[in-house]
């Protein structure tokens, strides 16, 4: 199937600052994409040039089959967007906005408005303006789904939100995948993005620094594993094994770290005593951790 985003030498500089160098990325249909990195990475750069909202300084690059050079807007009228500074009309309520909007891009059913507002817990009668940052952010996803687009690119959808809504708005973004729709978001929270991406991209200093599933990246990544033996730890033993990268041993406690796979390590503790094993799963935080270290 043709991707939905891509994207082939897409850059943007801001006179000598460069926003994003060189994005060649490709997303298939059907997924969710998480867009990881820290503070001026390049990612609302690369989200505002994807709904065409800038216009690139070097490259290409064509959503849902379109060609963002030749057309924008057509871009725009098929793309949930959501920006990573939603503003709204402080006078209108929520509910008025929406029915603008919804009236405005046309096929938006009303009451499916209404159940996206219950699920989020945000109350349509009141002024925008009013509203709580939260609450405001939740008007922004509401008009980002509510027409129900074949392409969501969400840029950090979760700020403001309270761990419930934050829950609740994975919820939301897992159904439309599960419907066939792909959603592109971006995040600080690796652990959000863990929960609900299938694939991820993490950028660094406007550079893609790796593309991979949550699942690679996992495999990839060091796992910390603590072993209790009955008797004195096997220390040559074990850092022999490969993957092994680090051994502490005190007494009958080794502490570990593990590259990837923990089938070699379980394999050669098989002649010893074991009594107890703990294993912390590698978070993305880990993983992103290891990749910034990697790169210097
Ligand atoms: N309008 C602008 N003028 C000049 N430089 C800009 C402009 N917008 C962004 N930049 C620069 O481009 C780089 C990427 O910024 P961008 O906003 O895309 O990062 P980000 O990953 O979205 O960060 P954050 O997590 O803080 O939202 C940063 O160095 C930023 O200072
Ligand atoms: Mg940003």
């Amino acid at each position: 199937m043709d991707p939905v985003i891509r994207t082939s030498g897409l850059s943007k500089h801001y006179g000598h600052i460069v926003g994003l160098e060189s994005l060649d990325l490709q997303v298939p249909p059907g997924i969710v994409f998480g867009c990881l990195g820290p503070n001026g990475a390049g990612k609302t750069t690369a989200i505002r040039l994807l709904v065409g909202l800038l216009r690139p300084t070097h490259g290409r690059a064509e959503v849902l089959g379109i060609d963002l050079a030749a057309d924008p807007d057509e871009v725009q009228r098929r793309v949930g967007y959501l920006p990573g500074d939603f503003k709204a009309y402080p006078d209108l309520t929520g509910g008025q906005y929406l029915r603008y909007l919804g009236n405005l891009r046309g096929g938006v059913d009303w009451q499916a408005v209404e159940l996206l507002a219950k699920r989020l817990d945000l109350d349509l009668t009141r002024r925008i303006g009013a509203l709580s940052h939260g609450n405001r952010q939740k008007v922004g996803i509401i008009q980002a789904f509510m027409n129900e687009p074949e392409l969501l690119i969400l840029d950090e959808p979760t700020a403001g939100l309270d761990p419930l809504m934050q829950r609740e708005f994975l919820a939301l973004v897992r159904e439309a995948r599960d419907a066939g729709r792909t959603l592109l978001l971006s995040s600080h929270i690796l652990t959000e993005v863990e929960a609900v991406a299938d694939m991820v991209g993490i950028l660094r200093e406007g550079h893609l620094a790796t593309v991979d599933s949550v699942e690679n990246l996992k495999a990839r990544a060091l796992r910390r594993i603590d072993l209790i033996f009955a008797h004195e730890v096997p220390e040559a033993m074990l850092a022999g094994v490969p993957g092994v990268q680090e051994v502490h041993a005190d007494g009958t406690i080794a502490q570990l770290t593990v590259e990837g796979s923990t089938a070699d390590l379980i394999a050669a503790l098989a002649p010893y005593r074991v009594d107890d094993v703990v294993s912390h799963e590698a978070d993305l935080e880990e993983i992103f951790l290891a990749y910034y270290a990697e790169e210097g």
